[in-house]
């Protein structure tokens, strides 16, 4: 009998090799899992950091000394289920993003603004969009968030909701007086009271101020929850038969139903993978 059929146990292992001190020094083993005493292969895990999160800080010189520590027999570079994340189905639903990938001020800033859209008793379009407007920001990127988030859940929606949440991106920095949007405070914390948006969203914003479906995504500025309220608890059940209603699951589970953004899905299920 070979040992891989017998149970397996924490062992005397030897523990992988030093990290050299540069990448310690800069803060690298951040991006490192060491073996756990149950993983199968008692790997070190590399996690390479993407592009778009280190491009302009000091992480972003050290992609070759990630690639170069590869080389060692006891590391590997992560692919698949990152044992520091919750493991999803196979076949996830809107509701497992959510629970199992956002982070707790995100989920909580959506479940918020889409609770603030109930209450104010508009219609399932807009408490959907504001379910899901800042869906990028929670789980991929940050930056052209507005974009990224339509993009995820267009073939998943009404066009309305999906034109909602793009359009948002840029309605966000205009006052619209006439219905009591301001320019939010928020903003002049973040960005400082000098802060000019981009030509390029003065135009969509203009552009979208012309279209018919205008109203939905200034409401969802509108009720757009721009201070973490820790203590208003809102939960994603709240929300499920709206979501029933309103968000198309795909059968084979959100990544894998081939849509034209299945990818942008299972980005969020292995954030981690190396490619
Ligand atoms: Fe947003
Ligand atoms: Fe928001």
């Amino acid at each position: 009998m070979s040992d891989s059929t017998t149970t397996r146990q924490p062992t005397n292992r030897v523990l992988p090799h030093e990290l050299p001190a540069s990448l310690r020094d800069a803060g690298l083993d951040n991006w490192f899992r060491e073996p756990l005493d149950d993983a199968i292969d008692r790997k070190r895990r590399i996690i390479m950091p993407p592009a778009a999160a280190v491009m302009g800080t000091p992480a972003s010189a050290y992609q070759g000394a990630l690639l170069a520590e590869a080389h060692h027999d006891d590391t590997i570079f992560m692919m698949g289920d990152n044992p520091a994340l919750p493991k999803m189905p196979d076949r996830p639903t809107l509701r497992d993003f959510y629970l199992l990938r956002f982070g707790k001020i995100p989920r909580t800033h959506l479940l918020q603004s889409a609770r603030v859209a109930r209450e104010n008793g508009l219609g399932e379009k807009v408490i959907m969009a504001c379910l899901l407007h800042d869906i990028a920001i929670a789980g991929l990127l940050s930056a052209n968030h507005g974009y990224w988030g339509a993009q995820m859940v267009r073939p998943y929606v009404d066009d309305e909701v999906a034109w909602a949440i793009e359009k948002h991106e840029a309605l966000r920095y205009f006052a619209d007086e006439s219905v009591g949007y301001t320019y939010p405070q928020a903003y002049i914390d973040y960005f400082g009271p000098d802060y000019r948006p981009p030509d390029y969203l003065r135009r969509e914003a203009e552009a979208a101020r012309q279209h018919r479906w205008y109203m939905t995504s200034r409401l969802v500025t509108i009720n757009d929850i721009y201070s973490f309220d820790a203590n208003v608890v809102a939960e994603f059940d709240a929300f499920e038969d709206l979501v029933g209603r309103n968000f198309r699951q795909p059968e084979e589970g959100l990544g894998f139903d081939g849509s034209p953004v299945a990818h942008m899905w299972r980005t969020m299920i292995w954030p981690n993978n190396f490619l």
